[in-house]
């Protein structure tokens, strides 16, 4: 009897050391599957629910593995991408056999594995409950849903129902403990947006509480922002579905930029179709990334890192996080007086504005035009190995301290933009970029760049009037980097950045300003 105590009290002793092992304290183990979703070869054709969930199923069987595998690893929640599982580009109508019917949470407490008939047209969400119950993970996913509305509802689509792109969550026990359904639509004419915003957070045993958002969304205030302060949420899991567009949206570079600006971990799981420029998932925090982006290969990738539940903070906020009020100050007295010196011209600058920059600072720096993320951005070339510039657009303006420290056939220039962006989405943007040109002339700068060979040393601030700015720190082939300094002094937002041993792409401080939507 005595014998066997000891034998119990040995193995839970030895089980809690091995435990700790596993779960480094006040950390967790997250994973996200960047997936090549297997789509409808007509997304536009009528089809019935029986040909859409065999299209599912297959999607499924792959999330299926990928649960596994996970949980091999230690993974205590795993993220799929938006539109994993169904697909995109259908219509109202032809999306409607991959719908399921999606039980708000709180007013119902559904396992869908364990109770299989509560609810009909549920048998993706039965799959997904199983695989969490299985594995013992929590597990989010995005499905389509529909949910049946009241002619009297002034809102209620004249077909009599919603259609939603909804996230669902499952916690290790396959029950369903959350449901988000997506606030900004990205020309998604197959879905609604729902009556009133979706304010989701869900509880986990081993990271506290964790917000939720889908895709576009990630560029509002609602509900992402307000999830974030509301809530002190210091995770996040995200879906999405996201098409690449340089040198300012690229999924790795703008999900870091996030979760840097708002001191916050966020879990990205995108979907994989490289021809239609969709890849970029990672786990995130302030200071360290995990990610995947690849455009040549077609397979998916299980991402799987240990963080911690508490992000560290970037380590050198300039001077404080919160933006202070008006004051005229310049962040550093070396920065206010802004002249050109050094100069080492190309020749074909030495042919254009360059001379004249040389001559009169005040007056000659050579403000261009041209089109950056289909915006009017004002630019002034970066010329020679080193030297101070200044643009100004509207209300803003951008200030780099720059040094080249090697000598190479490339074309830099800094970019301001302060107005309502209009094109695929409408919303109003500050920005201050720092970025490569597709080639030597002034009109290639904002073209699409992702290689680069030059080494530079900089700091870019800018005075912005809003307090949200997303800073970008993009290198050669797609690869990010982490400035030295971040945050505001005064009342300008500062990066800096020096002795980095990748070629750099972009640098870019992307401020949104809501209140101007
Ligand atoms: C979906 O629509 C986009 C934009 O219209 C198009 O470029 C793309 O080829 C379509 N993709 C599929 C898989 O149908
Ligand atoms: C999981 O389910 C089991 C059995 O139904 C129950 O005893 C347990 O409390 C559940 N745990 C959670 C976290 O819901
Ligand atoms: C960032 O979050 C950590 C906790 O995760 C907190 O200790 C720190 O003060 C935060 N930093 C800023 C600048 O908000
Ligand atoms: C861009 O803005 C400048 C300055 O406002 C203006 O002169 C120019 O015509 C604009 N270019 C385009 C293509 O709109
Ligand atoms: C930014 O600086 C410029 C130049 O000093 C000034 O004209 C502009 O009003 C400033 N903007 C803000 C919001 O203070």
């Amino acid at each position: 009897m005595l014998e066997a105590y000891s034998m119990v009290f040995l193995f839970l002793f030895c089980y809690q050391v091995a435990s700790a092992e596993v779960h480094k304290e006040g950390h967790y183990v997250a994973a996200v599957y960047e997936h090549p979703s297997i789509l409808s070869p007509n997304p536009a054709a009528l089809t019935d629910r029986h040909a859409a969930l065999e299209l599912m199923n297959r999607n499924l069987d792959i999330y299926e593995e990928q649960v596994i595998a996970a949980a091999e690893q230690g993974a205590q929640i795993i993220v799929f991408p938006e539109d994993g599982i169904h697909g995109f580009n259908f219509t109202r109508e032809t999306i409607y056999p991959y719908l399921e019917f999606v039980p708000c949470p709180r007013s119902v407490k559904w396992n869908p594995c364990r109770e299989p008939d509560l609810f009909g047209d549920t048998e993706v969400l039965q799959r997904l409950s199983c695989m969490a119950l299985r594995s013992k993970i929590f597990l989010v996913a995005n499905i389509g849903a529909k949910q049946p509305c009241e002619y009297r509802d002034p809102l209620c689509p004249p077909d009599g129902r919603y259609q939603f792109n909804t996230d669902v969550v499952f916690n290790d026990n396959g029950t369903l403990v959350a449901r988000y359904r997506k606030q900004n639509l990205y020309f998604e004419y197959a879905f609604n947006t729902p009556p009133e915003v979706d304010c989701v957070l869900f509880d986990t045993p081993f990271a506290g509480k964790f917000g939720i958002f889908t895709c576009f969304d990630i560029l509002f205030y609602e509900p992402a922002v307000r999830l974030i302060k509301k809530y002190n949420v210091k995770q996040i899991v995200y879906p999405t579905a996201w098409m690449n567009q340089l040198p300012l949206l690229s999924a790795v570079e703008f999900q870091q930029a996030f979760a840097t600006a708002f001191n916050i971990s966020i879990l990205a799981a995108n979907i994989h179709h490289p021809t239609l420029g969709m890849t970029g998932s990672g786990i995130y925090t302030p200071l360290k990334s995990f990610t995947y982006h690849d455009m040549e290969s077609h397979d998916g990738k299980l991402i799987v890192a240990e963080i911690s539940v508490m992000p560290q903070e970037h380590e050198s906020y300039v001077e404080s996080y919160v933006r202070p009020g008006k004051s005229i100050e310049y962040p550093h007295n070396n920065f206010a007086s802004l002249h050109l010196h050094d100069q080492v011209c190309s020749k074909r600058e030495q042919e254009t504005h360059c001379r004249i920059a040389q001559k009169d600072d005040e007056e000659a720096t050579p403000i261009f035009y041209s089109e950056m993320m289909y915006d009017n951005f004002s630019f002034v070339p970066v010329i020679g190995t080193k030297g101070d510039l200044q643009v100004c657009a509207n209300t803003l303006c951008c200030y780099l301290s720059y040094q080249r420290l090697t000598l190479s056939d490339e074309l830099y220039a800094l970019g301001v933009f302060d107005g309502l962006h209009t094109v695929h989405g409408t919303y109003y943007v500050q920005v201050c970029a720092l970025v490569k040109c597709g080639g030597l002339s002034y009109s290639t700068c904002g073209q699409e760049v992702s290689e680069a060979t030059a080494l530079i040393d900089f700091q870019l601030w800018g005075n912005f009037s809003t307090s949200y700015i997303f800073p970008l720190l993009l290198m050669s082939d797609i690869n990010l980097d982490f400035a030295d300094h971040l945050g505001w002094k005064n009342k300008y937002y500062l990066m800096s950045k020096s002795g980095s041993s990748s070629s750099l792409v972009t640098a870019a401080l992307y401020g949104r300003w809501y209140e101007k939507d």
